[in-house]
């Protein structure tokens, strides 16, 4: 609800990923100057990059309305054969976590992707009746949290592909302080530039932050946000020096101290550390390999000399703290 006033609504207004506002720029542009639809468009990046924010811009620069699902909620075919007859020409049809469309359902989207045909059996037995008729174009935005998620049928019906990455602290920086600005809160440079350090790479965890330092800044100080507060309200978060939560050093010391730094397979991993695999590899580890802390080979997750100094301990002597 709060997010819906901060979220920006075009893509002059979006920060960072350069490559992917450049590109669609240049394809909405051009489908706008045909009077065209977009082409289907996948986002793939790890949680809270903005995947659902570049699906409403691309609606609203399209001027089209959107229409959002997602791949658990479309049980059955039926559920995505009402979303698609739903649609008006041209409109945004949005499914987040597309990789978890059923088989069935994904069966239903191929020939509606490709030639705007629904084409569906309802009823069971001898009632059974097959279905076709005709939609209206529409783009489909998928978005994942891995490409390699789809499968490859999917994958190739996608006219345009995009990965986020993760934002500099620059970009973070100057997310923080917009949001600050439409949330009417005070923010120095160094307030900012504090939670963006600690965000993990990612806007919706600044953001998040952002109200929480908010908080602590009304109660505790002066309402104004500066790094001092920042960092007060940030380790009272347990967020770390480095932006690492709970659960990133969780992983980090359970690969340390139980696995002797690796490599280990990230099904142990997960076993030790009572957490979905698929957690430790969409939303933990990401960020993890990104900055340098641990690496994935194909013998297992292996930490990285890094981790261990970030816990003031080194690999030669195992657990002992540095001198
Ligand atoms: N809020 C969340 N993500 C953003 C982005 N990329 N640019 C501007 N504001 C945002």
């Amino acid at each position: 609800p709060i997010d819906h006033a901060i979220r920006p609504q075009r893509l002059a207004d979006y920060i960072g990923q350069p490559a992917v506002r450049e590109q669609l720029d240049i394809f909405i542009s051009a489908a706008r100057g045909r009077g065209e639809s977009l082409d289907h468009t996948l986002v793939f990046g790890p949680p809270g990059l903005g995947k659902t924010t570049l699906a409403n811009i691309i609606a609203h620069e399209m001027d089209v309305d959107i229409k959002s699902t997602s791949g658990p909620v479309l049980e059955r075919a039926g559920d995505l054969a009402a979303m698609l007859t739903n649609l008006q020409p041209g409109d945004v049809l949005f499914i987040d976590e597309i990789h978890r469309l059923s088989p069935a359902v994904e069966e239903v989207l191929y020939p509606a992707m490709e030639d705007f045909q629904l084409d569906i059996v309802i009823g069971e037995g001898p009632a059974a009746r097959s279905i076709k008729l005709d939609l209206p174009r529409f783009t489909l935005v998928g978005a994942t949290t891995r490409a390699g998620l789809l499968t490859s049928p999917l994958r190739d019906r996608f006219g345009i592909v995009q990965r986020l990455e993760f934002y500099s602290l620059s970009e973070l920086t100057e997310i923080v302080t917009r949001s600050a600005r439409l949330l009417g809160v005070e923010a120095d440079q160094a307030g900012a530039a504090e939670i963006a350090r600690r965000a993990r790479g990612t806007p919706r965890i600044a953001n998040r932050l952002l109200r929480r330092v908010r908080d602590f800044s009304e109660v505790r100080g002066s309402g104004v946000l500066e790094a001092e507060i920042a960092d007060q309200a940030l380790n009272l978060l347990n967020v770390d020096s480095h932006g690492l939560d709970h659960m990133d050093r969780r992983l980090l010391l359970a690969m340390i101290e139980k696995f002797e730094g690796g490599p280990v397979g990230v099904d142990s991993l997960a076993a030790a550390i009572s957490e979905e695999r698929d957690t430790i590899e969409d939303v933990i580890e990401p960020y993890l390999i990104q900055q340098g802390f641990m690496m994935r080979t194909a013998r297992g997750r292996v930490v990285t000399r890094q981790a261990y100094l970030h816990f003031g301990l080194s690999r030669d002597d195992g657990m002992s703290p540095d001198e």
